[in-house]
């Protein structure tokens, strides 16, 4: 007698089983800690919409990545907050901004032993929020803002950036870095193009994270629309036939399937932003008590792995490394 339905659990019967069989593992090694750095306050400031995450000040910046460092994290990316904000974002390329001030701290600390990205773009230093120059119109004027993103790159480069990360979704992006940074003799700095990134709703914690108002948020005339998958194989390819060492996709765990689609157009390493909006609910159901908070946390980032992402840029990143 025979019972093959009882053949799939016979696998599960166990933890050290399921263990053994299984297809998929979430390690330290994929997981890079987003960091927000803000000019101009003594201590750090609590962010409402994402807790536990919050806004550093310099010296709690670096204080944060060699902790992250003594937990086996490669990589952080790193957001800055300057105190006076412009039409074009100045502070975003001065070598005495926030973040260039900021990847210099660490680079002093962890040297090569953290990875620091330096997330490129201008809503976090722009009045009005958006990740380019503004025509007349309103609309983003994308080249324009290329030559600002040109400059951005070399001073990141040259603070000590070790990976420059374009996340503002402006065409020919890479190109211009590619250029820029081979033309201040960075041939070595690899480039990570959030080439598929979506209009998303999720990314409303962010914006208070960097003091960016919501009403100005619809940047659906530059980002991804959410109904199409096809599309951002085509942001994908253009953005590696212009030089992107790795690509992303953003958010994560609603576009799984755009994961899985680039795993097979490509072999260079693809990261996931697993964003402000999912970490925080999360957050919110696990405290009032509807889920629980670690089992969703460890199953959201198990499966974005799954889907065929090599490293996860995700505010669970600490408690992650700290449960596996
Ligand atoms: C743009 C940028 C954003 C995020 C990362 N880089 C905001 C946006 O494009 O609107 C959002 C990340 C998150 O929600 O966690 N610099």
């Amino acid at each position: 007698m025979t019972f093959p339905q009882h053949r799939l659990r016979r696998l599960r019967s166990t933890p050290s089983l399921r263990r053994l069989v299984a297809e998929t593992s979430l390690n330290v090694d994929d997981l890079v800690a987003p960091l927000f750095v803000r000019e101009g306050i003594a201590e750090p400031q609590e962010i409402k919409s994402l807790p536990g995450v919050v806004q550093h000040t310099r010296s709690s910046l670096v204080k944060e990545v060699q902790e992250l460092r003594d937990l086996g994290i490669p990589a952080v990316v790193l957001f800055g907050i300057p105190e006076k904000k412009d039409a074009m974002g100045s502070e975003s390329w001065n070598p005495k901004g926030i973040v260039q001030e900021a990847l210099r701290d660490c680079k002093q600390v962890v040297g090569e032993e953290v990875a620091l990205i330096a997330d490129l773009c201008v809503d976090e230093y722009t009045e009005h929020g958006h990740c380019g120059v503004l025509r007349e119109d309103g609309f983003v004027d994308n080249d324009a803002t290329l030559d600002l993103y040109r400059k951005i790159a070399t001073a990141q480069a040259e603070a000590g950036a070790d990976i420059i990360a374009p996340s503002g979704m402006m065409d020919g992006q890479v190109r211009a870095i590619r250029e820029s940074l081979d033309e201040s003799h960075f041939y070595n700095t690899p480039i990570l193009a959030y080439s598929a990134k979506y209009a998303s709703g999720l990314y409303g914690p962010f914006r208070e994270a960097v003091n960016v108002s919501l009403e100005n948020s619809d940047r659906k005339s530059y980002q991804q629309d959410w109904r199409n998958a096809r599309e951002a194989l085509e942001e994908i390819s253009a953005d590696l036939a212009e030089g992107a060492d790795m690509i992303m996709v953003k958010p994560a765990v609603p576009y799984l399937d755009v994961i899985t689609k680039a795993r097979e157009i490509t072999n260079v390493p693809i990261a996931a932003y697993h964003v402000s909006g999912e970490y925080s609910m999360i957050k919110a159901a696990s405290e009032k008590g509807w889920i629980d908070g670690c089992q969703v946390a460890l199953e959201q980032l198990t499966a974005v792995k799954r889907a065929g992402a090599n490293f996860i840029l995700t505010y669970l990143a600490k408690e992650t490394a700290k449960l596996l």
